[in-house]
């Protein structure tokens, strides 16, 4: 259900999501630095949730390995990357090989055993319920000395947001529901790479600040980037109207912004 609501909700808004994606384009060129530093070519690279094709773009023209498989769970965002790719595909040997499949889905033979040099993944393990299980695929996967690279949102992502429900939620009596994903903490990822099998060589969080005309614009680009359904549940418009005021009360800046965290965890870490 969880994962139907998400899916649901980037594929209404595929259209949009590069419009609005600052953030996620600037994730995925960092994670793509790190990856050439690595420098070695890779034959078989595998992206998990290529979304609109960012970084796949990136992968084919840093890379230009044999086979570029490309993973989403959206055909609407697939589909847009196709295109993105169809001009460029005459110029290229490179085989483009695009999978629409859940990556958790057990029953899905969405990866090979042993056959990709590099698998990676950009801002996207967010919103992944089962990590390690997804690690120990990813690991089955991967040739020996493999490399296993991704970043995605962990846990204080968006921790001002969150401030202003608790203190909305404490004003109006109410209880506390989380109002955010369940986003993991670095802790915990690391131990499920470990217990994996993987070889962690590079594991750092940076925080990524942004600012907003308002509360709302930051509410509304989520909803743009189809990233806005994080529970089932709607939000009352009292309890909204009453957080976008708390927000902006606590988190204005000098300039009249309001301030966004976005917590990242880039790892580089091998099989
Ligand atoms: C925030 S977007 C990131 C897209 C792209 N990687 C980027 O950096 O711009 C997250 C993407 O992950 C995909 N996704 C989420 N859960 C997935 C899953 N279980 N299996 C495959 N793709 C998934 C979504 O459809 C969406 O395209």
């Amino acid at each position: 259900m969880y994962n139907l609501c998400m899916k649901n909700s980037f594929n209404s808004h595929a259209n949009t999501y590069d419009e609005y994606t600052n953030v996620q384009k600037k994730v995925a060129s960092n994670l793509l630095a790190k990856l050439k530093i690595k420098g070695k070519r890779s034959r078989n690279i595998y992206e998990i949730g290529c979304g609109t094709g960012y970084l796949s773009q990136a992968l084919l023209n840093t890379f230009e390995p044999d086979n570029l498989y490309l993973n989403d769970i959206c055909p609407n965002m697939l589909s847009l990357t196709k295109l993105k790719f169809d001009g460029m595909r005459k110029e290229s040997t490179t085989r483009i090989h695009f999978i629409e499949a859940d990556i958790e889905d057990e029953a899905a033979r969405t990866l090979l055993n042993n056959k990709y040099d590099l698998i990676c993944s950009s801002s996207v393990f967010q919103w992944i319920k089962t990590l390690e299980q997804v690690f120990i695929k990813i690991n089955n996967a991967l040739m020996q000395d493999g490399l296993f690279s991704f970043a995605f949102f962990i846990d204080k992502t968006f921790t001002e947001l969150n401030t202003a429900f608790c203190d909305v939620y404490k004003n109006l009596n109410m209880e506390y529901e989380n109002p955010l994903l369940d986003f993991y903490k670095k802790d915990y990822v690391l131990r499920a790479l470990k217990k994996s099998g993987f070889r962690v060589e590079n594991f750092k969080t940076v925080e990524h600040l942004c600012y907003y005309n308002s509360p709302l614009e930051f509410m509304k680009t989520l909803k743009q980037v189809g990233a806005s359904n994080f529970r089932e549940k709607n939000v009352s418009y009292i309890v909204l109207k009453n957080v976008l005021k708390k927000y902006k009360e606590l988190f204005k800046t000098e300039n009249n912004k309001v301030k966004v965290t976005y917590k990242v965890l880039y790892c580089i870490s091998r099989k």
